[in-house]
């Protein structure tokens, strides 16, 4: 464990030189896990500690990447109240402070992404870059074209109308229908809630894609890093 002192920490991070660190840390502007720091020897791992001034989170290991196959039954947060599986159990072997990008039903499978990057993280998931993600709902019943309209073209929720989608019926089977469904919003049980609209509840989800990222063949519960090209067109998304 690589422990070392807060202010070679803050010098690491590239936040200020040691001496302008030293000073941050005793007007009281640096906290280690939530709590203000003034004491200049105080020993840290920046690692596995969460150091902010003024709030501020900063980046002091390398950021990491990660796609992962959500299976079904595992919840998309790092700790459970009620002790179910987590995603962070499945990537056990990553020693990073790593979080989810978003969340995933405990029912719905698929693609998930993961990093240490709060910046990252949080762009990802805000209304205002419109970050698309595609996921492909098995639902009840057989769905009309007029139903994929009007699931097309927004419908009336609870929480407001819904954006545009683009929706394209994939196939059919007894009772079932395949669609594709790709929205850039993501409210809480958004697609099951509009085909729930539309009189037809899903029975399945599966998300395969989230802007740039496709889930692709890695089997349910793997997990890999995203490969550099990937990486530079998600902060590009973003405008990082
Ligand atoms: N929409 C849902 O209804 N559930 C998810 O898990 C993701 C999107």
């Amino acid at each position: 464990m690589a422990t070392m002192r807060l202010q070679k920490a803050l010098a690491q991070a590239g936040v200020a030189s040691r001496r302008a660190a030293e000073a941050l840390i005793a007007a009281g502007r640096v906290s280690v896990d939530g709590q203000i720091v003034r004491e200049l020897g105080t020993k840290v791992d920046p690692r596995r500690q969460v150091i902010a001034v003024d709030g501020q989170i900063i980046q002091t290991e390398d950021q990491v990447h990660y796609a992962l196959h959500k299976p079904s039954g595992v919840v998309s947060t790092v700790r459970d109240p009620q002790g179910r599986p987590t995603v962070r159990q499945l990537l056990r072997s990553v020693p990073q402070r790593i979080y989810p990008v978003g969340r995933l039903d405990a029912d719905t499978t698929g693609l998930l992404l993961l990093t240490n990057d709060g910046e990252l993280a949080n762009r990802l998931m805000h209304p205002r870059y419109e970050v698309k993600k595609e996921y492909i709902a098995t639902v009840r019943g057989s769905v009309s074209d007029s139903a994929l309209e009007r699931l097309a073209a927004g419908i009336e929720l609870d929480d407001g109308p819904t954006a545009p989608a683009r929706v394209r019926r994939l196939g059919k089977s007894a009772g079932a229908t395949r669609v594709s469904i790709e929205i850039h919003e993501g409210r809480n049980r958004q697609v099951r809630r509009m085909f729930a609209a539309v009189g037809h509840p899903v029975i399945a989800l599966h998300r395969v894609r989230i802007g740039p990222i496709r889930l692709g063949h890695l089997p349910p519960g793997a997990y890999r890093p995203l490969t550099p090209d990937e990486i530079r067109k998600l902060y590009q998304l973003v405008g990082l």
